[in-house]
Formats: structure tokens, C-alpha cells, sequence
């Protein structure tokens, strides 16, 4: 039986009934507080708030007042004493009292060898941390943390962030919840015009949505800073869209918009162009196919050739030989002027892309919700 056992038994159920035994008890008590903090002291505490705990931690371990081990001696031993142990017992909790407090538990914070903030932390001796201090077995195998891994849409979006910050774009980011305005009406999409419903949009209240895409922040970023203006538009958005292997009613998507006087289609197709070849490698080519949106005239939907059969045709582009990238065409005047920019001194475009497909495509993964599911046996791969 510890020490600590004990003190939850009275002395009568530990069969102490003389004065000998009383004080021989309590030596045994005073040896464990000092053993504990010599304990603490040696051990040190990796970082500061650490530190602090673990002295607290002790001292609220002996001296609480509710359950600390003085208290329990108090409630244990000395109420129920019999009337010729009480006095020495009173005696022997009195220097237990001034033991403890002379050890000063509190103020073992700067007696504490104090370790770097930056020390590595991987290993730690199990019995460190909470419930310090408690003897601790060194020859237990070391505690190790898993270390992960950047996921799989974050390292595409990342790389699709570097080639543009490459050509002198920044990046910029706006709300997830979006009013109407910036979501559609900015963007040239007026509440009558059936263009709306292809955006299958969720809706907060009559005037607020989970945004549908990026391009709202088109217009905030046009708000913002004026023309010139080279930005990507990183971040989540949200379609009225059941799950399936394909859908996600969150995904992601990057926005890109470019501002500048004398901007032409000449422009987008070379920058798309080069960004396509960055990333999928120098041999692909782009296809540009008309299309529509209402904030951009005109429009376009982008195709590079598959990267993995070179046009011929595989599992990876369908039997295709080409991949959809992307939506894109230059910035409707409307839009420009929703956005305070004069349409008669400059001109832009603007594409937007999904990121989780564009993953998909790269990485060969057959099915969009494997990035949600938070599967380690899925995520570990990358
Ligand atoms: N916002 C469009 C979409 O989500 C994509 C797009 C962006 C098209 C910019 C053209 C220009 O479908």
C-alpha cells in the first residue's frame, strides 16, 4: 500500500494506535512531497505554460482544499482520531503544514530548468505532460506523433497559386456568404434572367447565398483597388448539388481576373495557354470552344489535350483526348463599371476553375468525395 492509499484510510483501519506510528507515518508523507518536487525539478517542463501548469499541478495535489492530500489527512486521520492519538496527530499535521509550504510549490517556476520553446517535441517520454509528476518509466517507448500531410486539394491549389504568382499576380479572397448582389446582380445576372438557375444556389435568406463561385470577388476586388489589377481567387464555394462522385455541394474553385488598359483575348489565350503547359507540362495544347456566361463577352470553355495519352484517347480524358479546364472570356463592360472601372479606358479577363478537379485529374481520383471523407488510409498518400 502507498503512501497515498493510506492517507484514504483512517488510522484505525491501518492499525496505527501509538504515537510511533503516528509519526512514522507522517515522515513517510513529507518524504513523498519532497520526493515529488525534486521529481518536477529534475524532469524540467519543455515550455513555459507547461511549467506553470506542472507547478500548479502539484501544488493544487497536495494543498487543494477539496481532495489535495493534506486535506484528505485532515479528513482521514486527525477528525476521527481517538481522543489519545489527537494530540499527536494535531502535532504532526501542524509540521506537515509547515513542510509543504516550505517547499513552495508555487514558486518552483524559476527553479525549473527551462528548455527551448523551439526543442522538438516528437518524442515525448511517456508520463510527461498532465499528470506529471509521477515516476516515469524511461525505458517505455517513446510517444510519437504521426506527422501529416498537406491535402491533396491544398497542394494543387498551391501549385496552381505559383505559377500565377510567378506572372506577377497576388491573391486575393473574399466572403463565403455572399450577398445577391455580388453573387449575381454585379455579375450581370439580374433576378429575371434564367441564367441564374445554373447556379443551383443555396440560399440564406432572400438576399443572402453560400456563394456559388468565386466571381464575386471580381467585383469586391474591382471595389477594393481599382485598374490595373492581376488576382487569383482561391476558396470554397456551394451548389444546391447532391453528392456523388463528381459532386460536391462544396468544392473549390480559383478565380482569376486580370485589369489592364489594352487587355485583348490574345492576352487570356497566351496566359492560359503558358499555365496550362506549367502545369501539365510543355507538350500539351489548349482548346479554346465558345461558350457563355453573363460576365464575360465573349466567353469561352478551355480544354488542354490529355496529358496522359497525348490526344489519343485513355481512361484519364474519357477517350476524348481532351480535358475541360476551365470557363473563361473577358470581362463584360458591365461588369467593369459594376465594379467602379471605366470599360472605355480598360478592358480584362477572367476564368474560373475547380481546383478539386483539377486534383482529380492530376492525381488520377475517381471519385470527388474521397477529399472530404477525412480517410487517413486515402490522405496519407500524398
Ligand atoms: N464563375 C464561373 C462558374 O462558376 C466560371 C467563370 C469565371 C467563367 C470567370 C468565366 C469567367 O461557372
Amino acid at each position: 500500500m502507498t503512501i497515498f492509499d493510506k492517507i484514504r484510510r483512517t488510522l484505525q483501519e491501518l492499525g496505527v494506535s501509538d504515537a510511533q506510528g503516528v509519526e512514522s507515518l507522517f515522515a513517510e508523507l513529507r518524504k513523498a512531497a519532497e520526493h515529488e518536487r525534486a521529481e518536477l525539478v529534475a524532469g524540467g517542463a519543455p515550455q513555459q505554460a507547461e511549467r506553470d501548469g506542472l507547478c500548479k499541478a502539484l501544488r493544487d495535489r497536495w494543498l487543494a482544499r477539496k481532495g489535495g492530500f493534506l486535506s484528505q489527512v485532515d479528513e482521514n486521520w486527525l477528525k476521527p482520531a481517538s481522543k489519545e492519538l489527537k494530540p499527536v496527530v494535531g502535532k504532526q499535521f501542524n509540521k506537515l503544514r509547515r513542510f509543504t509550504a516550505s517547499l513552495e510549490f508555487e514558486k518552483l517556476v524559476e527553479a525549473l530548468p527551462f528548455q527551448q520553446e523551439t526543442a522538438p517535441q516528437m518524442e515525448l517520454p511517456l508520463g510527461s505532460g498532465a499528470g506529471r509528476p509521477v515516476p516515469r518509466d524511461l525505458t517505455l517507448p517513446g510517444l510519437r506523433r504521426p506527422l501529416g500531410s498537406i491535402h491533396p486539394v491544398t497542394r494543387m491549389q498551391r501549385e496552381i497559386e505559383d505559377i500565377f504568382l510567378r506572372l506577377g499576380f497576388w491573391i486575393e479572397s473574399g466572403p463565403e456568404i455572399e450577398s445577391t448582389y455580388y453573387n449575381f446582380d454585379a455579375l450581370n445576372i439580374p433576378e429575371s434572367h434564367p441564367s441564374r438557375d445554373d447556379w443551383d444556389t443555396l440560399y440564406i435568406d432572400s438576399k443572402t447565398v453560400l456563394r456559388t463561385h468565386t466571381s464575386p470577388v471580381q467585383i469586391r476586388a474591382m471595389e477594393k483597388y481599382g485598374a490595373p489589377l492581376y488576382i487569383i481567387i482561391p476558396g470554397k464555394c456551394y451548389r444546391h448539388d447532391n453528392p456523388d462522385s463528381t459532386h460536391s455541394p462544396m468544392f473549390h474553385q480559383i478565380e482569376g481576373l486580370a485589369i489592364d488598359e489594352d487587355i485583348t483575348f490574345a492576352d487570356l489565350k497566351g496566359t492560359l495557354d503558358f499555365f496550362a503547359k506549367m502545369l501539365f507540362g510543355e507538350k500539351v495544347r489548349t482548346r479554346f470552344q465558345p461558350s457563355f456566361f453573363p460576365f464575360t463577352e465573349p466567353s469561352g470553355e478551355v480544354a488542354v489535350s490529355c496529358f496522359v495519352c497525348d490526344g489519343q484517347g485513355c481512361r484519364v480524358c474519357k477517350e476524348s483526348g481532351w480535358i475541360e479546364l476551365m470557363g473563361c472570356g473577358m470581362v463584360h463592360p458591365q461588369v467593369l463599371r459594376n465594379g467602379g472601372i471605366d470599360p472605355e479606358k480598360y478592358s480584362g479577363w477572367a476564368f474560373g476553375l475547380g481546383v478539386d478537379r483539377f486534383a482529380m485529374v492530376k492525381y488520377d481520383i475517381n471519385d470527388i468525395q474521397l477529399f472530404f471523407q477525412g480517410d487517413v488510409r486515402f490522405l496519407e498518400q500524398f
